[in-house]
């Protein structure tokens, strides 16, 4: 009858839900368990912390009747702030930091590198310097480059690969940005167990990008960046020495912002439940202190 069919559901249920409280519930102490979920779309594993701490197959199984011993296995991780990562040398922090073009990351890096010791690592100021040098990857890239386009995956993943597993990064932790552009590129890290800790998502409307675009300088001796209008240079001495990037035009950057645009969403498909949005058209300082407490 309907009372004894409810009465067995709600065991059913409840059973399920004790199922998954007792595996979360050997956690080490201070350790927020986190479930592995296998079905990302990057094919394979990553974390996520989604709604309740359930990966979204394992929502599905358990939504669909099955028995939570049946779905996903459940795997502890310890979700930890940056600060606290920082005091465990153990897991020094991954962070990747992305955004379309002059979104602000390149800004913001400078001053998450300075708070946090982290080694950033730019693959727009690696291809640079690679073309500069006339490198075998710079000559590859150059093309690409100067007319707004992305450089081909085969040409950037090997360095960045090569880069993440140098000692540096994997003593202090590294802040990588403008890596990944493409789910090739996602995919790749993550082939190669590279997982991020945190995705940050710096957002800003294509208009005040092109803004942005055009008005940046930079300074050739101290790698600042400047911008004419929001962060003019403090003397006359450093204004005259500030260059201007050959893509940095208004023609280029929305070839560039295409590409972002195409890609992104399959990058962002890969850190669910890592990622956390940014507002970045606030004053820069503002930005920061958004990020920050992203970190936390
Ligand atoms: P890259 O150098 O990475 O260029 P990008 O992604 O287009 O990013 P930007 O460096 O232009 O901007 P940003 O977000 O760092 O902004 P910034 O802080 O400087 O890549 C260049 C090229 O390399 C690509 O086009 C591609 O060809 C190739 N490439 C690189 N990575 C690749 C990859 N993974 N795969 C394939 N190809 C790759 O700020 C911009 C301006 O705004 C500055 O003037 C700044 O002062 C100002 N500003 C910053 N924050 C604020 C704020 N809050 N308020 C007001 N102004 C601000």
């Amino acid at each position: 009858n309907d009372l004894s069919r409810h009465t067995y559901i709600l065991r059913r249920t409840m059973l399920s839900l004790l199922a998954l409280t007792s595996a979360w519930a050997p956690a080490p102490s201070g350790a927020m368990p986190i479930l592995l979920s296998a079905h990302m779309s990057c094919g394979t594993a990553a974390l996520s912390t989604g709604k309740a701490g359930l990966a979204s197959e394992q929502c599905d199984k358990l939504s669909m009747g099955m028995r939570a011993e049946e779905s996903v296995p459940i795997v502890h991780r310890r979700r930890s702030s940056v600060s606290q990562m920082m005091a465990d040398a153990k897991t020094p922090p991954k962070i990747i930091i992305c955004g379309a073009p002059a979104s602000g990351k390149g800004t913001q890096c400078e001053l998450l590198k300075e708070e946090y010791g982290l080694v950033h690592l730019s693959t727009g100021d690696m291809l640079r310097a690679a073309v500069k040098a006339e490198t075998e990857v710079g000559m590859a890239a150059k093309g690409y480059m100067e007319r707004g386009e992305l450089v081909p995956d085969e040409v950037i993943i090997g360095i960045v690969k090569d880069r993440l597993a140098e000692s540096d990064c994997k003593e202090n932790g590294w802040l990588l940005d403008g890596f990944p552009r493409t789910e090739e590129q996602a995919k790749a890290l993550a082939a190669a167990g590279i997982e991020p800790t945190k995705v940050l998502y710096l957002q800003v409307p294509d208009e005040m990008l092109i803004e942005r675009v055009v008005g940046r300088r930079l300074d050739p001796e101290t790698g600042k960046i400047y911008h004419l209008k929001f962060a003019p240079p403090e003397s006359d001495e450093v204004a005259a020495r500030l260059t201007q990037r050959s893509d940095d035009t208004e023609e280029k950057a929305r070839v560039r912002l295409q590409a972002f645009h195409k890609h992104m969403s399959a990058v962002e498909s890969c850190y669910i439940g890592i990622i956390s949005y940014v507002d970045g058209t606030k004053p820069k300082t503002e930005v920061f202190a958004e990020l920050q407490k992203s970190l936390e």
